[in-house]
């Protein structure tokens, strides 16, 4: 067996960091045409083996979470802002019990309780003018401009402490919170991923944020436990009824680290798709009015009004679900989904082969990775790859993938990750969400959070920008380039 080709690089340790940090995509697509779906690139001094294409992402995603190992590539980034004895602090089996006590908070019951609470709070926010760079204009004929991505991250914060996270955190939020919060993501960068501890400011007030808000977290959770009050539909509750299989209760850090865990995993990638979502739906006033026409037709009320959707409707709207579909294919927020390789592991030869008598082996030392977004611009899968077009859901090929999504993981235990999943198994060229083990687990929740911020926009306010901007990738999650100001005008709602 032979290892994979190696990216030519001018560059010892450097390697190809420079061209797959500016831009990963183009890097990945230029590799696949001179090496074909495997590849290995140097990325300071780390050997990284990507594998492209729906038998890549199958090959990375569906392998053995022992051999593959996502807590190896990733602790020293999560564990300093999450906190001990949590995701990728424990082994993997602990983790998926933690997993699963999440999926418990996140039960069809609890989404439907939120529908009501993100409606109220975005139209709290579309009401406030200020620092949000949100300029109000009273004269429905006047038009305003709003920076998108202020104004998500605002949005997104605002409606998961709402919901998932509970009254103390959103109280928390017009107080200290939002600053604490603030300092804890300047420690979720690229450089935190490259340098685990560098002598800086940020990495120092990373520690010192995560600190007070584990702190905070463990308040509410002691008050809670003293107090008789009724909080069953947010996370912190429905953790605190949780036990592992060994009969222990999760301690009180443990609930604290993973709300922390949770509260950074929902909020980036959220607030980017919902940015791209606006910028898109902004760009193209024909899919805006279709959007407002399909809000009209399903929730108009006999007095001309419209009323809110339940979470069932609003999962039910097909042109919503192939808006937010279409987006997450082109912006999908993660663009490397990365493994430690603990153990050789030979590649099939159906995905990468040298020639009919040998094969590729991945050696133990490299880290994988898998980057379902370039399977999802692949030009030989979709048809003009580069046209954001939600009407390509439409057609039947598109639908038939919508199936119930389960994922068996190794213990044989079933994961039923609800409708709405598209990807089946772990080989697809779409897969947003990720597959196999570590799939994400907020899809649903992330559809409702999108797909009411969406409705309750578009309802209130119509929306244009010139052009949709590039993708800036020097942040974890992928966002969209500046300038992002997206110009609005009420609508006599
Ligand atoms: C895992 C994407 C929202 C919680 C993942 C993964 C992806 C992803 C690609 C797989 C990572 C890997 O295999 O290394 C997204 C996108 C979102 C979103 C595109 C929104 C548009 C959320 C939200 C939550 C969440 C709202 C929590 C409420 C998680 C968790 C995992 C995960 C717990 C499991 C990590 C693991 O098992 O290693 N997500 N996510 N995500 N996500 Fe999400």
């Amino acid at each position: 067996p032979s290892l994979p080709p190696e990216v030519f690089h001018w560059l010892p340790i450097i390697g190809s960091a420079v061209q797959y940090g500016n831009d990963p995509l183009n890097f990945f697509f230029k590799c696949q045409e001179k090496y074909g779906d495997v590849f290995t690139f140097i990325l300071f001094g780390r050997r990284v083996t990507v594998a492209l294409g729906p038998k890549g992402n199958n090959f990375i995603l569906g392998g053995k979470s022992t051999v593959f190992n996502a807590e190896d590539a990733y602790t020293h980034l999560t564990t300093p802002i999450f906190g001990k004895d949590v995701v990728y602090d424990v082994p993997n089996e602990k983790f998926m019990e933690q997993k699963r006590f999440v999926k418990v908070g996140l039960s069809t019951d609890n989404l439907r309780a939120y529908v009501g609470m993100i409606e109220e709070e975005v139209d709290e926010f579309l009401k406030i003018d200020p620092s949000f760079r949100v300029y109000q204009t009273n004269d429905i004929n006047e038009w305003g401009t709003f920076d998108v991505i202020m104004a998500l991250q605002e949005i997104t914060i605002l409606t998961a402490s709402r919901t998932l996270q509970g009254k103390e955190v959103r109280e928390g939020l017009n107080k200290t919170f939002a600053h604490l919060y603030s300092d804890l993501d300047g420690g979720f960068t690229p450089l935190n991923f490259l340098f685990p501890n560098l002598p800086l400011e940020s990495y120092r007030k990373r520690d010192r944020a995560h600190q007070k808000i584990s702190q905070f977290y463990i308040e509410i959770i002691q008050k809670r436990r003293e107090g008789g009050e009724d909080h069953e539909h947010d996370m912190i509750a429905a953790l605190m009824q949780q036990t592992y299989r060994n009969g222990e209760h999760l301690k009180d850090h443990e609930i604290a680290h993973i709300m922390i865990a949770l509260l950074m995993a929902g909020q980036h990638t959220s607030s980017a798709t919902g940015s791209w979502l606006l910028l898109h739906i902004a760009n193209n006033p024909d899919v805006a009015e279709a959007l407002y026409q399909e809000q009209v037709k399903f929730f108009s009320t006999p007095d001309g009004k419209l009323r809110s959707p339940t979470y069932e409707e609003l999962r039910q709207l097909p042109l919503m679900d192939a808006v937010i579909r279409e987006t997450l294919r082109m912006h999908p927020p993660i663009h490397s989904i990365m493994r430690y390789v603990r153990d050789d592991v030979p590649i099939p030869g159906t995905l990468s082969a040298p020639s009919k008598d040998t094969t590729y082996v991945v050696p133990k030392g490299h880290y994988v990775l898998a980057s379902p977004a370039v399977s999802q611009m692949d030009p030989k899968v979709w048809k003009d790859t580069s046209k954001w077009d939600p009407y390509r859901w439409a057609d039947p090929e598109g639908m038939a993938a919508r199936a119930f999504d389960t994922y068996a993981d190794e213990s044989g235990e079933k994961i039923d990750y609800g409708f709405g999943a598209v990807s089946k198994g772990t080989e697809s060229p779409y897969q947003p969400f990720g597959a196999g083990k570590h799939r994400c687990i907020g899809e649903q929740f992330a559809y409702l959070q999108l797909g009411t911020i969406v409705a309750t926009v578009i309802r209130r306010m119509e929306m244009r920008i010139e052009k949709v901007p590039e993708h800036n990738y020097h942040t974890m999650i992928t966002m969209p380039k500046k300038p992002r100001i997206i110009s609005y005008r009420r609508r006599n709602f």
